[in-house]
């Protein structure tokens, strides 16, 4: 224990008194695939359709952090763990507020996402696998960057020139090229809804 350091946890209200005002109960909805695959456009419908239900949600994705908080960190391996250490550290924050907190991450590998199950708690994290096949994102290139990394203008690029490792045991699989928008949050809001009304 650090010195003059004084928790005061014990004094503080705890999880389950934020979980009973909301009706809710917090769980990290962990999405991860390669670029391209649906991730976010999941996450926000998602969102949405809880939000509409009556349920507190808040998403995290590459967007409002890689700017923010995780605007020093690059591509690198090393960088890529520490951009999801960081993710995880402040979901389990959001968890913990009773919050069903959503990330929008490539994540790619079983180690960086195991490490973002050790932080938050495996009870609480619900991994997700967003399997569109890469030919999809690639012909998808929404944001052009495929054919730079083809080009080799980007380097470290998921799927092309750095690894993607698919989750072996996900809680849930969806490929977004093979469901609509609709029936892929269906699908979701049927698996999760039970976990976030047990409480
Ligand atoms: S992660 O690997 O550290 O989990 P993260 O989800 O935060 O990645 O960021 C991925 C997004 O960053 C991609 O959707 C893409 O828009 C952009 N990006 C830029 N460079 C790369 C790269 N080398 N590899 C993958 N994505 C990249």
């Amino acid at each position: 224990m650090e010195k003059h350091i004084y928790p005061i946890f014990d004094r503080m209200l705890q999880r389950h008194d934020r979980e009973t005002l909301l009706g809710q109960r917090g769980i990290m909805l962990w999405f991860t695939g390669l670029s391209g695959s649906g991730k976010s456009t999941l996450a926000i419908a998602l969102e949405r359709e809880l939000h509409n239900s009556g349920i507190l949600c808040r998403i995290l994705d590459g967007d409002n952090i890689r700017t923010g908080i995780n605007n020093n960190l690059g591509f690198s391996e090393e960088d890529r763990i520490e951009n999801i250490r960081r993710i995880a550290e402040v979901s389990k924050l959001f968890v913990d507020c009773g919050i069903v907190t959503i990330a929008a991450f490539i994540s790619p590998t079983e180690q960086i996402r195991q490490m973002a199950s050790d932080i938050i708690g495996k009870d609480d994290f619900m991994e997700i696998y967003v399997s569109t096949p890469i030919e999809v994102c690639e012909a998808r290139d929404v944001k052009g960057l495929y054919k730079k990394a083809r080009q080799g203008e980007i380097k470290n690029f998921t799927g092309i020139s750095a690894p993607f490792e698919a989750p072996q045991a996900p809680y849930l699989s969806i490929d977004t090229s093979a469901h609509t928008l609709e029936e892929s949050v269906n699908i979701l809001k049927k698996a999760i809804l039970p976990k976030i009304k047990d409480i």
